[in-house]
């Protein structure tokens, strides 16, 4: 329970979408069953164990013996049968509406649809039919059906926006993509889980969904696609160099590259954090750049000593990716 506290918009206890609503109707009336069951039980338990208690002077009573009692029989199989019924109906009618991809497939879809490719341990997302790739931040537009097909690069993983929508695997190659979609009507930024256990980093896995207006929506996009703009500052620019000769063969800096052994990092001066898990500033840059896998073990960033990367260019490398901004602040 204390897990749970303290973080905004990361529990399912507090639907912020469509089917993480769902979900937690779901939960009330499974959770208003069992305690209505725990109750009757408890209180027949009780009365039994007060009224029906050996007295002084009874010998070895043998109680009355209920085998083969037809009504009774008959009440405490359907008692049951109901109750399920209860269950179920809500359960099997949820689990098919939030399968429903055909708004998806309809011929005139207008339903933003992103593949996710899930990584050992971040998130590549990628827009189809904009050109637009971006990874760890998935920008949503609030009050639409945003879909997202899942799939991995490497073990099963599993997308979980707990306060949006219920977790789906992703699993690797191409033959087995899940479909799933994000709806909600708050705009804010949501924590993103990974939710199937998948390495030594697997809990620090952490993703967000950055759901804004649909007009904030549009512009990001069409920021996105203009890309970051030129370094800033002669520091930036050096850093810049340095990205070039030691970080370019991994990750992108524009958003219409797709693929790509590293996330990419065309607007990674707006993201939410370093790494998925660390306040996000220069400091922490940093100490990410050296000590990858001290941060986030098992994972596949080549660690850079200082022969390698001088104290210096690690300045000016994270000049310029904090620079890497495509917002309009
Ligand atoms: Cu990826 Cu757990």
């Amino acid at each position: 329970m204390l897990a749970g506290c303290g973080r905004e918009n990361l529990s399912a206890l507090q639907p912020k979408g469509e089917g993480a609503s769902m979900l937690y109707d779901l939960m009330v009336i499974s959770i208003v069953i069992m305690i209505a069951v725990f109750l009757v039980v408890i209180a027949i338990y009780t009365y039994v164990l007060v009224r029906y208690r050996k007295k002084k002077g009874d010998q070895d009573i043998i109680p009355e013996q209920v085998e083969g009692n037809r009504n009774l029989e008959i009440l405490w199989t359907v008692i049951p049968i109901l109750l399920l019924l209860i269950l179920a109906v809500p359960t099997v009618n949820y689990t098919f509406q939030l399968a429903d991809t055909s708004e998806m497939e309809a011929e005139d879809s207008d339903n933003y649809v992103v593949d996710v490719t899930a990584n050992a341990f971040w998130w590549n997302f990628e827009y189809q039919g904009q050109e637009v790739t971006t990874s760890q931040d998935l920008y949503i537009p609030t009050g639409e059906k945003v879909f997202v097909n899942l799939s991995s690069a490497d073990v099963i993983h599993s997308f979980w926006v707990p306060a949006i929508q219920g977790k789906m695997d992703n699993n690797p190659g191409d033959s087995n993509v899940n479909t799933i979609y994000l709806e909600t009507d708050d705009e804010g930024v949501y924590w993103g889980k990974c939710a199937e256990f998948c390495g030594p980093s697997h809990a620090l896995m952490d993703f967000r969904v950055i759901a804004v207006s649909p007009e904030e929506f549009d512009a990001w996009l069409a920021n996105m696609k203009e890309g970051p703009g030129e370094p800033s500052t002669e520091i930036a620019a050096a850093g810049e160099e340095i990205f070039a000769q030691s970080c370019a063969s991994c990750h992108a800096v524009e958003a219409g590259a797709v693929g790509g052994v590293g996330p990419n990092l065309t607007s990674f001066g707006d993201r939410e954090k370093i790494a998925g898990i660390l306040e996000h500033n220069s400091e922490n840059l940093k100490e990410w750049i050296r000590n990858p896998q001290e941060i986030k073990p098992g994972n596949n960033m080549p660690q850079f000593s200082e022969d390698q990367i001088s104290d210096e260019d690690l300045d000016a490398l994270a000049e310029y990716l904090l620079g890497l901004k495509v917002s309009d602040e």
